[in-house]
This record gives structure tokens, sequence and C-alpha cells, in this order.
């Protein structure tokens, strides 16, 4: 596949569905669309939250449960590589965020993994005793927060919008996404790390909305501390396990609040002690979930030999053309108009979102919604096309002049939204 990307943002040159169209046969990215099992009459633009199946995935998937499983039992920790593969993901994981293969573990939840970080990093943490936390954060992040200070006695801060240079400027921790899981924003990394710097503050950067969509660079921006999902934008699957960076030269001072055996330097040593690992596999604890694992060992050979630039570059040049098709129809749009100012989703503030969701689920096209208005689309760059792009804003815009979303059917809320 090659590497070079589009240089001329449809947002400039796409007006006709015929102009996608071309858009599509030129880009360089069009051939990664026919590895994902994606059902037909589908455009799926939910990847900001699960990603679709990769083809790979599927294959290891299968291969893990009826081969090493089934026949291989338990020697497979041994002859399938088992016992080493969350370190193995880390590794591949670390080379599309710009880190180092031994940076990078595979383990728990986002949820788990910030109290890990947390935890490990608050005596390292200079000035004020506090965790910060954006109030517009994802809930999971602000809940994290809060019973981690309640545990330690640490202050909770819930920074408000444009407050977060001066809470960075004060010390503590602060947990961060580094895009918006609502608005789409994408922060400046390396900017909040310098202002970090200054005061001795820890950032605990959540990368859920970033990692596999954006050319992220840990060692370039500074970033010490991060997790992030793996079942978004890298495709793991549902409830695929998340991921922790931690900087090299930081590592030997870390210490896991869950000691678990599994980040132990020797597990089959069965020593009552606890000794580490020297990498970040020293924020495993327990037993790794081996077929969630082998399914996004398939998924992130999506990522091969694909340059993470011409990614974020597609999913600027799709989200341009979303917006400008927004505005056409005169939607509000909530995330931000500059392409590298954003990750890979648009939202938009649609009175009667939900059921306008539902009424585009209805049409094939997939794509969630926030309370109370925010309708995101997910602009996955390795699956979508222009022309996805612009049949969605063009149905968009029949079903908001019909109300054709007005149904007591589509009204109807279901648990997962
Ligand atoms: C920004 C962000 N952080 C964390 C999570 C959830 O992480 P986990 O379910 O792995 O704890 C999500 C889920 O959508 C998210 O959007």
């Amino acid at each position: 596949m090659q590497n070079n990307f589009m240089k001329i943002s449809p947002k400039e040159t796409i007006k006709t569905r015929d102009e996608a169209i071309t858009a599509d046969n030129n880009d360089p990215l069009a051939s990664a669309r026919a590895a994902f099992a994606l059902p037909k009459d589908v455009t799926y633009l939910v990847g900001h939250s699960l990603g679709p199946p990769h083809r790979a995935a599927l294959e290891r998937l299968n291969i893990c449960a009826t081969e090493s499983w089934a026949k291989g039992l338990v020697g497979s920790w041994n002859s399938a590589g088992w016992f080493d593969l969350a370190t193995k993901l880390g590794g591949k994981l670390a080379g599309l965020i710009g880190a180092e293969p031994d940076e990078v573990i595979v383990t728990d939840t986002v949820s788990v993994n910030l109290f890990k970080l947390a935890a490990s990093t608050l005596p390292l943490s200079k000035g004020t005793r506090q965790i910060c936390v954006d109030a517009e954060e994802f809930p999971t992040d602000q809940y994290i927060a809060q019973a981690f200070a309640d545990l330690t006695g640490v202050s909770c801060r819930r920074v408000k919008p444009g407050e977060d240079f001066d809470a960075l400027a004060d010390g503590g921790i602060y947990i961060k996404s580094a895009v918006n899981y609502r608005s789409g924003e994408r922060v400046d990394m390396k900017a909040y790390e310098q202002a970090a710097e200054k005061s001795g503050a820890l950032i605990l950067w959540d990368l859920s909305h970033a990692a596999g969509v954006l050319a992220l660079d840990m060692k370039a921006a500074g970033a010490k501390l991060a997790t992030g999902c793996t079942y978004k934008y890298l495709n793991g699957g549902p409830g695929a396990p998340s991921f922790i960076y931690a900087q090299k030269d930081m590592l030997s001072q870390l210490h896991s609040p869950l000691p678990g055996w599994m980040g132990h330097a020797a597990p089959f040593a069965f020593n009552g002690q606890y000794v580490p690992r020297e990498d970040a596999a020293r924020f495993a604890s327990g037993t790794p979930p081996i077929l969630s694992l082998s399914a996004l060992e398939g998924a992130l050979e999506a990522f091969d030999n694909v340059e993470m630039k011409a990614l974020e570059a597609k999913a600027g040049a799709l989200g341009d053309l979303c917006i400008a098709r927004a505005e056409a129809i005169r939607l509000d749009v909530m995330s931000p108009r500059e392409a590298s100012s954003r990750g890979g989703h648009i939202s938009l503030k649609v009175k009667n979102g939900y059921p306008v969701t539902r009424a585009l689920h209805a049409k094939g096209f997939q794509s969630d919604f926030r309370t109370p208005d925010t309708i995101r689309f997910g602009f996955s760059p390795l699956y979508l096309r222009y022309v996805d792009v612009w049949d969605l804003m063009e149905v968009l815009a029949e079903i908001l002049e019909t109300k054709s979303w007005d149904t007591p059917e589509f009204h109807q809320r279901s648990k997962v939204t």
C-alpha cells in the first residue's frame, strides 16, 4: 500500500457525488477496506465506539479457539505464544503511538488502568496533592479520579473548559483525553507536557479516541504515561483489553497498586515476594484474556505498512467533507473546523438527535448518540469512503427535511445509544 496521502482537502474540492467517487478512486488507502468483514448495505460510522472486525481478527480468533485452545489446551501457553501475547501486542501497538516496544503492555480496561497509573504516579508528582480531570471528560475518567481522591485523600479538581493550564501550573496528576469523546477536539499534547514539566505535574493521557486514527508520537510530545481503548479505531473487538504506555525512564519508579502475578519478573518461580518486571508489563495484573488478545493480534494487521500520518490525513479529509455538507444544510457542528484540531469523529448538535440516529440506522447509516443532543460520526479511514460521507449527509438532510425521524419507534430508547 502506498503511503502518500491526498494533499488537497476535499472540503475545497468535493462538490458532487461524482467528485466523491473520484476522490475514492485516488485514495491510496482504498484497498484497506476489503479486509474488513462489513455487512452489505451498512455504512458504519461508529468505529470511534466499536471498530468492525478485520478478517484477520476473525481468523486469529477462530484459530485460537479451535486449534490452540481446543487442541493445544494448556500447552498453548507455551506452544501458541499465549504467555507473551500481551507484551508482543504492546510492542506492536507502541509502533502506532510513537513509543518503544517495552513501554507498552495490553492489559485490563482504561478505567482500571487509569487507577493503576494514578496510584503509581502520585508519589512522583510535585506541587499540590490533587488529581485533576476535565468537567467535560468521559465519565469513567471522572469516576476514577473521584474514587482515587476519596481513597487517598488528595483533592479531586474538576477542570472547567479553558482552565487546563491553570490546573497544570499547580502540579499533581491530571487525567486528560488527547481527543474529547464528545466534541472530537484534539489537544496539543506537547504544550500540555511542557506546562506539566514546569510544575512537576504528571499527565495521564487517555488515548481512547486517538490511538489507531491519529499519528501520535509519545516521544516527540514528551508524554510520560497513557492508556487507551483497543476496541475503537484499533478494531480489537467488543471488550478488547486496553493498553498502558509508560515512558522508559520512569518505569523503575512506577509501582502498580495491583501487583498481580502476571506483572512479576518470574511468575513461575512462585515466590511470595513481589518483584516487578522491568518493562511496561509490570502493569499486568492477572491472567490476560487470550481470546480477545488473539482477535486484537489479527486486527492490528490492518496497520501493517500503513503510515499513521496517511490515516490521520484521510480521517481529517472525511471529516472536512462532513463539516462542509453539515454547514450547507445549516447544522450545528460541535467539532473544531480545523482537521489538525480534531480526532477521527465529528459531532453535530441536533435537536431530537436520538430519533434521528435511529432513522439514519433504518436507512443503513449507523452512527451513535450522546445525550442530550450529540450525534457522532466516526470516520475510520481504513474502511470509509468519501462517497459514504456524501451519501450520509444527503440522507441526513432528507431525514431532517421530511421529519421522517418523528415516529414512536424511533423515539424508543435502547439501553446503548
Ligand atoms: C475517552 C474514553 N475513556 C475510556 C472509555 C472506557 O474505557 P474502558 O471501558 O476500557 O474502561 C471510553 C469508552 O468509550 C472513552 O471514550
